[in-house]
């Protein structure tokens, strides 16, 4: 912008100037074409030539992750026996909440009501927080859930990247190798907010009805992730990276795409953390920006591989996708929050209700915490 504005006023003033009007040769109209279309083009070319390509995850950082990527497998295959594991420890099942975000944890007092509302629960969840480093988010209860050392050790993310993958993927082997008893592991944004108690939540991916007990059996379990197969972009989003560079281990056939928001199980956590093989292509960097959001086809189309029967095909996080703008969904204000607006993103056309919904303004804080226990933890 700066070089087209300041490229348009010398070539606009020496087109008024005498010589130009006064010695006209067969070369003149040329060069005036050619300073006309120069700031025309200085203009124009980021609008039509795509930004350069965004920096790869570099080789260091990759290392690290192999590294804590095989940690979290071994561990797991070492001793892979759940039941007498967590028996001798008497640890009930856990859920592990996995929060990846590159702003301020905006919503963490809401949160930290979600967590701690029923004091019975304390040993029923773990929370990680994968924040990228270049931010350094405040939390607005200090010593609360979110302590410092629910922090992992993050690296910066960028839209549009594989790097997104990447840091879901650290928060996963974080957790698989911090507290055998995480069960379950869900990823939600800062953007992110509950819509029913944890409680509720708990209850609903353990299937537990009538004052059950959770059980251990990882066979029971599916895991929540939301699986399409025929989008009008997927086309466009296979080809991301240019044409035939997915071939062999991704045929289009097999390609996937879903909302980055998911529940996943251990074994399926296990899964994603110890693949190889579709990771060296999905880490490709993309050619088109803006069909490029290797989050929501990585998981989707890794564990529809290895696993359809074992996910549920759809996601508990609700979006509102109408009037999208630059792949951005709709943003609720602090005017939108009401009893209705919480009543109608719980409502869902699956099995279960919708459990947290996305995108909140931060501003959206106050009115949710007028009704949280009125509304939103009461189910
Ligand atoms: C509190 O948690 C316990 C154990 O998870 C559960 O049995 C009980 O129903 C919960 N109480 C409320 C009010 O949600
Ligand atoms: C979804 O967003 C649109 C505006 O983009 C809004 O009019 C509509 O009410 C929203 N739907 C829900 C269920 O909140
Ligand atoms: C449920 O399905 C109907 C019909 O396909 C659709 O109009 C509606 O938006 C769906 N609701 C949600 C919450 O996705």
């Amino acid at each position: 912008m700066m070089i087209s504005s300041s490229s348009t006023s010398p070539s606009s003033s020496s087109l008024s100037s005498p010589y130009f009007l006064a010695a006209p040769s067969p070369l003149i109209p040329a060069t005036i074409l050619l300073v006309l279309c120069l700031p025309a083009l200085f203009y124009l070319a980021p609008h039509i030539l795509p930004p350069p390509p965004p920096p790869p995850i570099s080789f260091p950082d990759e290392l690290q992750d192999l590294s804590l990527f095989r940690r979290a497998t071994a561990v797991e295959t070492q001793t892979n026996k759940p039941k007498s594991r967590l028996g001798s420890t008497n640890s009930k099942p856990k859920i592990a909440f996995l929060f990846l975000t590159n702003t301020d944890l905006h919503f963490s007092p809401l949160w930290e009501r979600f967590f701690t509302g029923n004091k019975s629960n304390r040993d029923l969840y773990t929370l990680y927080v994968h924040a990228d480093p270049t931010v350094n988010p405040k939390i607005k209860i200090p010593g609360g859930v979110f302590s410092e050392d629910r922090f992992i050790p993050a690296k910066k993310t960028r839209r549009g990247t594989a790097t997104l993958i990447a840091a879901a993927r650290r928060l996963l082997a974080t957790a698989l190798l911090d507290d055998p008893a995480n069960q379950f592991f869900t990823l939600v944004s800062q953007y992110c907010i509950p819509l029913h108690s944890f409680n509720y939540f708990y209850d609903a991916v353990f299937e537990i009805k009538s004052h059950q007990i959770a059980e251990l059996s990882q066979l029971k379990y599916k895991s929540f992730i939301e699986i399409i197969s025929d989008d009008p972009y997927i086309w466009d989003r296979y080809n991301a990276r240019g044409g035939n560079v997915m071939v062999p281990e991704v045929p289009f056939d097999k390609f996937r795409m879903g909302s980055q928001f998911f529940t996943l199980t251990r074994k399926h956590s296990v899964l994603v953390v110890s693949d190889r093989r579709l990771w060296k292509k999905f880490r490709l960097d993309c050619l088109k920006p803006n069909s490029c959001y290797p989050e929501e086809h990585y998981f989707q189309t890794l564990l529809s591989m290895e696993d359809p029967k074992g996910c549920s095909g759809y996601t508990l996080t609700r979006v509102n996708w109408t009037d999208s703008v630059d792949g951005h969904p709709h943003t609720y204000y602090p005017v939108e929050v009401s009893t209705e607006l919480i009543y109608v993103l719980r409502r869902s056309n699956f099995t279960n209700s919708y459990m947290f919904a996305r995108k909140f303004s931060p501003d959206c804080l106050e009115p949710l915490m007028n009704m949280a226990s009125d509304v939103i933890f009461r189910d």
